[in-house]
């Protein structure tokens, strides 16, 4: 990228106050998505480059093969480079304010230098985050932590960076002393805990797991792991109907088990219940048997001890909450536990400290016209969350299967490559920041730029997000290396020698 203040090209014509074209020399380096200003009337107005066209009157598409190669040998050549740039607006101090200086043909056009550059995409430490770079220079973008309150969506294909962005968000925040809460169905920070060297990276990250996480790692690998139980004596008979998926409309069942409650005279374990249910009138025992199964599936969630508030939530403190290998509806109940006491101690003020809420694969958290307890609770949190402290940042690869409400509700977006048009235009409806133009530029990211709009930016600006601090967990399979993993073991295996190993031990069995 060209920096100081050399005149990069002069405009042309047909401009207006929100969109200009400049025509450049053929030996300028410039590129999409650069950044130019001019100085009109000592107002400084930028703009952003968002494409290039080379165009040429002689050499058009009548012209044949053999026509242009004469042309090309005796070097006749007329061709003109012209960039089509909207314009982002007057530079007021730090900030852009909207511009409705005329633009002329024939005025200097400038690349806008790291000065200035600075001045737009960054914030003061204190009030940012700092999560990339522009992708043809090294000026710092940094997201304004206080457009957080209104909430964050990180949107894209799969495999287009979404995990890594969020945890490099994590990592930041972590370093400002946020509370962070973080459901993770796939395991993808775990390792939050570690650097990418395996050395320490943060004592205040935590993970939960419950007895019935898969897990994709061990314990081992990723360190002290703490369990996420239930005490079944500390469950109310709502919430146990509630664990045994029993709706307030099912008045059969919810008799049954108030039932069950008032023959178990004090009693309350899981194994007491269930005693008692096998009791119960046949027809009724009937009735509720297949949900009493359901809990005798799941009895490993019921231990000594139940796990609170106060166990994942603390100033600065990041609880990582391992759904992976968990059934949704168990994942659901397990996460509305956790954002329903979140969402009771801010609403009390008990804890006075913003709540940072990450919610990996949030579609199936929170997918259109569902109301089941954990949607109920993420639509409530998305509506009025932001006046209590508690700030959603919702991840998903479904834009188009996540209910609109909730996405619309987040006022920042962070958008990485999508090519899809259905989520291209579920994106599109769900923010006023995303402009036609910016939606052009989603199918030709790569992996880990983003466009940032909204509240965290001062403007629309696409960053390459930086590297991470900190481990990943769900890296993507190396396919390469595993597939010579697989060919080399084949090899071994149709080894003559191998063969008659294996024969010979074979046969001493015998
Ligand atoms: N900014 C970046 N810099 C370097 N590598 C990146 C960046 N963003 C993503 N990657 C790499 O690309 C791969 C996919 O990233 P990631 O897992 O974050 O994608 P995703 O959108 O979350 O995918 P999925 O939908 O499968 O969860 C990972 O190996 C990750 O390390
Ligand atoms: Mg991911």
């Amino acid at each position: 990228m060209v920096n100081g203040n050399h005149n990069l090209g002069f405009t042309i014509g047909n401009n207006s106050s929100n969109k200009f074209e400049f025509v450049i020399p053929d030996d300028v380096d410039i590129k999409k998505w650069e950044y130019v200003y001019m100085n009109i009337n000592n107002n400084i107005i930028i703009g952003r480059i968002e494409e290039i066209i080379s165009k040429s009157e002689l050499m058009n598409d009548t012209m044949d093969f053999d026509s242009i190669q004469k042309y090309t040998s005796n070097n006749i050549n007329d061709s003109v480079n012209v960039c089509l740039s909207t314009i982002l607006g007057k530079l007021n101090g730090d900030y852009l304010v909207q511009s409705r200086e005329i633009i002329r043909p024939g005025m200097p056009v400038y690349m806008a230098n790291d000065e200035i550059l600075k001045k737009i995409f960054s914030y003061n430490d204190d009030e940012s985050l700092h999560i990339g770079n522009l992708p043809d220079n090294n000026v710092n973008v940094s997201l304004n932590i206080n457009g957080l309150r209104r909430h964050l969506a990180i949107l894209a294909q799969t495999g287009a960076g979404k995990s890594h962005t969020a945890a490099v968000i994590m990592e930041e925040l972590l370093k400002k002393g946020a509370s962070i809460i973080v459901l993770d169905p796939h395991a993808d920070y775990v390792f939050m805990k570690k650097n990418t060297d395996g050395k320490m990276y943060s004592d205040n990250v935590s993970v939960f797991r419950t007895p019935l996480s898969t897990g994709r790692y061990t314990k081992n690998d990723i360190g002290i792991v703490n369990n996420f139980t239930i005490r079944f004596n500390d469950l109310s008979p709502d919430d146990v109907k509630n664990i045994m998926d029993i709706k307030e409309n099912y008045t059969n069942l919810n008799a049954i088990v108030d039932d069950i409650y008032k023959k178990m005279k004090g009693k309350k374990d899981l194994n007491d219940f269930l005693e008692t249910a096998e009791k119960l009138p046949p027809e009724d025992y009937k009735k509720i048997r297949g949900r009493l199964t359901f809990l005798s599936k799941i009895k490993e969630i019921f231990q000594d001890y139940t796990t609170g508030i106060n166990d994942y939530l603390g100033p600065g403190k990041m609880s990582v909450m391992d759904l992976s290998g968990m059934d949704q509806f168990l994942a659901n109940y397990f996460s509305f536990r956790v954002l329903s006491s979140i969402y009771d101690v801010k609403l009390s003020s008990e804890f006075k400290y913003p709540v940072f809420v990450f919610i990996e694969e949030a579609h199936n958290f929170v997918p259109p016209k569902k109301n089941n307890d954990i949607s109920k609770m993420i639509k409530k949190i998305a509506g009025e969350g932001r006046k209590f402290g508690i700030f959603l940042v919702v991840i998903t690869q479904r834009p188009g299967k996540i209910d609109a409400d909730v996405l619309s509700q987040c006022n920042s977006q962070i958008i990485l490559r999508v090519t899809n048009p259905s989520d291209q235009n579920a994106i599109l409806e769900s923010s006023e920041n995303i402009t036609d133009y910016l939606m052009n530029d989603l199918p030709s990211l790569d992996i880990g730029e983003a466009i940032l709009v909204g509240e965290i930016v001062k403007m629309p600006v696409i960053v390459k997000i930086r590297e991470r601090e900190t481990m990943p967990g769900g890296a993507d399979i190396d396919i390469i290396s595993l597939l010579k993993e697989a060919r080399d073991e084949l090899k071994k295996m149709n080894n003559p020698e191998e063969i008659k190993k294996k024969n010979k031990d074979l046969l001493g069995e015998l």
